[in-house]
């Protein structure tokens, strides 16, 4: 039984053809893909997607009269149209970026630097990624605000009462967190904390990196200000972050990236902001991974996100028991799989994450190692690093064997 997916989702290794491969290391071995938190493997569909826009509708969007142009805006505005629904957002208040780093610095530039001044606070959690941290200590520091965090307990959880108290203090102009953390794998209780800013006067932004792959979201439902999320975690390709942002803010804010296509008129002195969407995206797009990002969400949505979320956590589960087996082995975050996304990050004592990589590796199971882009949660939880096995629609209970045989397999060589 130990290759059938749990939670109803149907079988799909088969239609992710870099699962035909072999290990890098070893072509005797089966490759295992435990790393989907940094980037996911790709269906079949949404490659094929992407190639057949490129071998057969490709043109510069939103310039060209001719037919062929006019097919390459509609496959561009159709695949927002599917992105946006995919998670409950509105075409008009979803735009484009490189990643969810930039959708995320887009609102730093554009909202922070016309909102936050001296005297102001930005409140964001000890659990963010880089990319929902970086752009907020530049802000502050350039703008004379305080960054302040909410701490992180022993089980990786954040508390509403710090929240609560901080925002109290009545200087909080913007809240930041993650849906899902990439590190504890906590899943954020989004839609309490988006309201708590909101009854505040202050803006929530969430970092939906790790939430939009592997569960339902929907963005008004969340009702936070901004949404941010990726595409190349969600089965799409590399190249494409979504921002779903309120109207009323998107409206307001001065453009991120200035030139081609954000305009409606340009004198010699002067110049006019296109509409939404638009406004927002500076010069050519990225057309094709926007056709492969559509696929990827009616890939997801087919399978169903309440299987694959229900999946994902009772893979969770048997990966969290079967690392118990593992001597000297401590995983962060929540216990239990129910209230974290699928992957677990871990220490074993005696071993430095980058060998507990490294041996994986030569089993053939890709894991990650490092600080995650998160280097002041390593400092809160003591560590320099940590392994992380993260999971997705193509993994099942092998995979996790796999992952256990070879750290078992690691300690001996390590004489442990
Ligand atoms: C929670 C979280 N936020 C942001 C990012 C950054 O994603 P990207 O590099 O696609 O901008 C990641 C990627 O690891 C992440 O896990």
């Amino acid at each position: 039984m130990s290759g059938t997916p749990s939670g109803g989702l149907r079988d799909v290794r088969a239609e992710f053809p870099i699962f035909a491969r072999r290990a890098a290391l070893d072509p005797y071995r089966p490759f295992v893909y435990l790393d989907s938190g940094a980037s996911s493997q790709k269906p079949e569909a949404v490659i094929e997607a992407q190639a057949e826009h490129l071998r057969a509708h490709n043109a510069n969007v939103h310039r060209g009269v001719y037919a062929l142009a006019q097919e390459a805006d509609a496959a561009y505005d159709g695949a927002r149209a599917r992105i946006a629904e995919f998670v409950g957002a509105e075409r008009e208040t979803t735009i484009f970026t490189k990643n969810v780093t930039e959708a995320i610095n887009l609102i730093a530039y554009s909202w922070g630097r016309a909102n936050v001044g001296p005297g102001d606070a930005v409140l964001i959690t000890q659990m963010e990624h880089h990319a929902n941290l970086v752009p907020w200590q530049v802000l502050c520091r350039e703008r004379g605000a305080q960054l302040r965090y909410l701490e992180v307990d022993a089980d990786g959880r954040l508390s509403l009462a710090q929240l609560d108290a901080e925002l109290a203090r009545g200087d909080v102009r913007l809240v930041a967190f993650a849906h899902v953390s990439n590190v504890l794998g906590t899943i954020n209780p989004v839609a309490e904390i988006a309201a708590r800013a909101r009854a505040a006067g202050a803006v929530s932004v969430i970092d939906g990196a790790q939430a939009v792959p592997q569960m339902p979201v929907d963005v008004d439902a969340i009702g936070a200000d901004f949404y941010a999320w990726t595409g190349h975690k969600a089965l799409g390709p590399t190249g494409i972050g979504v921002l779903h942002g309120r109207r009323e803010l998107l409206e307001r804010m001065e453009p991120f990236l200035t030139g081609g296509d954000m305009i409606a008129s340009v004198d010699f002195q002067t110049v006019t902001w296109n509409e939404l969407p638009y406004k927002f995206e500076a010069g050519t797009p990225p057309i094709a991974e926007a056709v492969g990002l559509g696929a990827a969400v009616d890939y997801l949505d087919a399978l169903g996100m309440e299987r694959v979320r229900e999946h994902e956590r009772a893979l969770t589960a048997y990966m969290l028991e079967r690392l118990r087996e593992v001597p000297g082995l401590r995983v962060v975050g929540p216990p239990d799989a129910r209230e974290r996304g699928a992957l677990a990050s871990f220490t074993i004592e005696g071993m430095h994450p980058h060998d507990v990589a490294e041996l994986c590796d030569r089993a053939g199971v890709c894991i990650r190692a490092g600080h995650h882009c998160a280097q002041p949660l390593m400092r809160c939880l003591g560590v320099g690093a940590t392994a992380r096995a993260s999971l997705s629609v193509y993994n099942d209970r092998s995979d996790v064997d796999a992952l256990v045989d070879a750290l078992v397999a690691g300690r001996e060589v390590f004489g442990l």
